[in-house]
């Protein structure tokens, strides 16, 4: 199967899940007084992201050769932390953008009130489903609990939360390239990290294996921010699905503002390069590898 219909195949199960994870279309006001939540949620989290860490977590878990039934409840949850931060990092207070995934940002359309609950609720329910999962009784119940709490650590203050405080204090001051580089780990690497490391946990692989995973993790986590300062800098908005020039006009530290366009190519194929090196010894890695070609080469 080529790299395209792979990714459709892992997407296509990854929607399937949330379709059947979200409430129902026929909850009435006069049952649920509360229903503009669950519209706002699906809102954001059905218009068409990439789903890239799901992906990921499902395309571990194959090389593996795992069970996706046990992988895909925790890469679902990745998905609502993750579609909880977009809304989030699209507020006025934060980067004040219009445009998210093809659509009007959540609180262009439901207000600033329900879009902060409506990522309150998507990570509530991220953790709800986690902890669904380790709740049922049986040997497997440790290492679903240990990828539980893997991903809470990558989603919060010293992962993804952490690295959205530092983009927010460095706005409008110059920092470091090694700060940049530890904000960029954080705010997104984190999740990606998290998103390779799910199923390896989940299917105990050994200590060995999990490191090449997690270097393999570091480097397109750190590519994909790289990428994504730069199609903030150079892409099609249209294209993008969300407003360019954000970065610029809340004049954000990047890896453009601080290396120059040219530079932050260079290191974006290093970044890749060394991903790719990581797998060398690990069997089946063919669609890992052009994963990360793809992180580098997407347009979108
Ligand atoms: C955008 O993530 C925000 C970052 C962490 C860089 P994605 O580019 O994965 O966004 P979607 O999920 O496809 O919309
Ligand atoms: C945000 O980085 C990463 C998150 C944790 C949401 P950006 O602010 O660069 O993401 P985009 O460009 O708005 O998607
Ligand atoms: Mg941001
Ligand atoms: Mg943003
Ligand atoms: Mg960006």
């Amino acid at each position: 199967m080529d790299f395209t219909c792979e990714y459709k195949k892992y997407l296509e199960s990854i929607e399937e899940w949330l379709k059947e994870i979200l409430p129902p279309k026929s909850l009435t006001v006069d049952n649920f007084p509360e229903k503009r939540i669950y519209e706002a949620m699906e809102y954001s989290l059905m218009a068409g992201g990439k789903r890239i860490r799901p992906v990921l977590a499902l395309a571990v878990c194959d090389m593996l050769n795992g069970d996706t039934k046990e992988v895909i409840p925790f890469a679902g949850a990745i998905e609502l932390i993750h579609t909880y931060s977009l809304i989030h990092d699209d507020l006025p207070c934060m980067d004040n953008d219009d445009y998210r995934r093809g659509k009007l940002t959540n609180h262009k359309v439901f207000g600033e009130a329900m879009a902060v609950l409506a990522g309150d609720g998507l990570l509530n329910f991220a953790f709800e489903t986690m902890l669904g999962e380790t709740a049922k009784n049986d040997e497997k119940t440790f290492l679903r609990l240990k990828t539980a709490y893997m991903i809470s650590m990558a989603a919060g203050t010293k992962g993804m939360i952490g690295g959205q405080v530092i983009d927010m204090e460095s706005e409008k001051t110059n920092i470091s390239y090694e700060l940049l580089c530890q904000m960029h780990r954080m705010k997104t690497g984190a999740l990606i990290k998290a998103s390779v490391l799910a199923p390896a946990i989940l299917l105990n692989v050994d200590k060995n294996l999990y490191s090449k995973l997690e270097v393999y993790a570091d480097n397109i986590g750190l590519a994909f921010q790289i990428k994504d300062d730069i199609l903030d800098y150079e892409g099609n908005s249209e294209i993008v699905g969300k407003s360019t020039g954000s970065d610029t006009a809340n004049n954000k530290s990047t890896f453009l503002s601080i290396l120059g366009i040219e530079r932050a190519n260079e290191l974006l194929k290093k970044t890749v390069e060394d991903a790719i090196n990581a797998l060398d010894t690990i069997d089946n890695n063919t669609f890992l590898i052009k994963m990360a070609n793809f992180i580098a080469e997407r347009e979108k």
